[in-house]
């Protein structure tokens, strides 16, 4: 296993640091309802900043991705491996429809950000069109953590029943 080839530094610092943030994205929204309802423009406000790190990290790495990062062949032959691709795929797709959905939310709410920053609502009072994209942004944000979850647990499988080195390829150097 110690000769690995690994992914390039910066696809390995951008892949760790997205799924901290996406996980840390879930809690704070898991948080929001135990908070009395006038405090909960804090974890909002925590969950709308770190939606933005989530944005800024995954323009990054899909630009590294097309433009500079390792390419490494698949870790599995047959039809294991198209899986594994597929599966990469259809987690992008939903980091970005959450994005994209978690934005257009918030376009539609309008919250304070920290006591400091008054967002512009684009369609005040329409709580139908806030309660559907609002279910939307939840169920697929939970099809993210749920697929993610599947993912890891494949890496897992991989270095303690395979013993194959696909989880050291995207370890960080020591
Ligand atoms: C990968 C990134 C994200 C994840 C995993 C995520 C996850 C979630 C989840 C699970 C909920 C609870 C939904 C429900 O009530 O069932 C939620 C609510 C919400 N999200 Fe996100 N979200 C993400 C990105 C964003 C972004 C980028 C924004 C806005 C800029 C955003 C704004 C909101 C708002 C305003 C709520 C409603 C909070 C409330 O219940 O009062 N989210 N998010
Ligand atoms: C929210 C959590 C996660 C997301 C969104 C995520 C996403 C991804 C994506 C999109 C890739 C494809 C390579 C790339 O484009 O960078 C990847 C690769 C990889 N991930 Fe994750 N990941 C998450 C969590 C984890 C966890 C918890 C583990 C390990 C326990 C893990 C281990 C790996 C490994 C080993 C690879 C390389 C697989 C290969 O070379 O075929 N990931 N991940």
């Amino acid at each position: 296993m110690a000769d690995v080839e690994r992914y390039d530094s910066r696809t390995i610092l951008l892949h760790w640091l997205s799924a901290t943030a996406i996980v840390a994205m879930w809690l704070t929204a898991q948080s929001i309802d135990f908070f009395p309802r006038p405090e909960r423009i804090w974890p909002i406000s925590v969950h709308i900043a770190l939606g933005l790190l989530v944005a800024a990290l995954t323009v990054a790495r899909i630009v590294w991705k097309i433009s500079g990062a390792r390419r490494l062949p698949k870790a599995e032959a047959g039809l294991l491996g198209v899986v594994a691709v597929g599966v990469h795929h259809l987690l992008y797709l939903l980091i970005l429809s959450v994005l994209m959905l978690g934005i257009t939310l918030e376009l539609i709410r309008g919250d304070t950000v920290f006591h400091l920053v008054q967002l512009p609502s684009i369609a005040p009072g329409n709580a139908a069109l806030r309660h559907t994209v609002n279910d939307l942004h939840g169920l697929l944000a939970n099809g993210l953590l749920i697929l993610a979850g599947l993912h890891g647990a494949a890496a897992l499988w991989h270095h303690v029943v395979k013993k194959d080195g696909v989880l050291e390829r995207m370890r960080p150097a020591r």
